[in-house]
């Protein structure tokens, strides 16, 4: 049996376990959200970089991956090398889908709502340099949708005018009025779409990584076999101690993870 680690923070990843498991429905996916550390975006490089590398090196110690997924920008787009030289199985990250945005974009302006992290990351600007060349490029960055993402993912209800008042000062500054693409470069965001497309103008398209990932993810695992039977022997590993696995259980169980485990890491 295939296992896949999918990591992030919190319940964003679980955007992109969900991508994998309908690309590989054959393959366990572990997740691990970083709760006793959540949220990344808001905290300094130098915090992420120390917490990272043997944070992934320890999950992978207890879940055994054959592939480890970093499904989260804000972490891709600072450690993916450091966790890559620290752990000795493939690792793919989750980085902002510039490249399919400029594909799409008619245009050419790019919307980009992001971790303030991420989009203070100098690998967003070299994404943006090197595949979306003559586009104009407008950066958000919003703690305030990560929160509101996880509260929705974990059965709370939120109020969609505070979605727009993250979502819509995107659109108001120079060029904003032109944009037709958003790229949602926090994997959070999917979690909450259909508020986030509500607050933007019509036709306006909403982009993620998910799908690029679970492919990339497909490429690099050892071969599989399809006869094995995959995600009901799934676990999701939470850090930060029982309280966050129990706010953390309602994300967890509406997809699909029933075993939970708090590690001491
Ligand atoms: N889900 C993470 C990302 O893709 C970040 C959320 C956080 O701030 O912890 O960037």
């Amino acid at each position: 049996m295939v296992r896949a680690l999918v990591f992030d923070s919190g319940a964003g990843g679980l955007t992109i376990a969900d991508a994998l498991r309908r690309a590989a429905p054959d393959l366990t996916v572990d997740y691990a959200a970083d709760a006793g550390f959540f949220p990344y975006g808001v905290k300094s490089d130098a915090e992420l970089r120390d917490r990272l590398p043997d944070l992934c090196a320890g999950l992978c110690d207890i879940a055994h991956p054959d592939v480890l997924v970093i499904a989260c920008n804000t972490a891709s787009t600072l450690s993916l090398e450091d966790i890559r030289s620290r752990v000795s199985i493939p690792v793919v990250g989750t980085v902002p889908a510039i490249r399919p945005a400029a594909l799409k974009t008619r245009s050419g302006v790019i919307g980009v709502l992001a971790t303030p992290g991420t989009i203070r990351r100098p690998y967003l600007s070299d994404l943006e340099t090197m595949f979306a060349a003559g586009k104009t490029v407008v950066r958000r960055g919003s703690a305030g949708l990560v929160d509101l993402a996880e509260r929705a993912v974990r059965g709370q209800e939120i109020d969609p005018q505070a979605v727009a008042e993250e979502v819509v000062p995107l659109f108001a500054g120079p060029d904003g009025e032109k944009i037709d693409v958003v790229v949602l470069a926090c994997t959070h965001f999917p979690l909450i779409r259909a508020e986030i497309a509500a607050a933007c103008p019509p036709g306006v398209e909403l982009i993620d990584s998910g799908d690029a990932v679970a492919r990339q993810v497909l490429r690099l695992s050892p071969p599989r076999d399809p006869d094995a039977s995959p995600s009901s022997a799934a676990t999701a590993y939470v850090t930060g101690g029982i309280a966050n696995l129990v706010a953390m259980q309602p994300a967890l169980k509406r997809f699909g993870y029933e075993r939970i485990e708090v590690v001491d890491l």
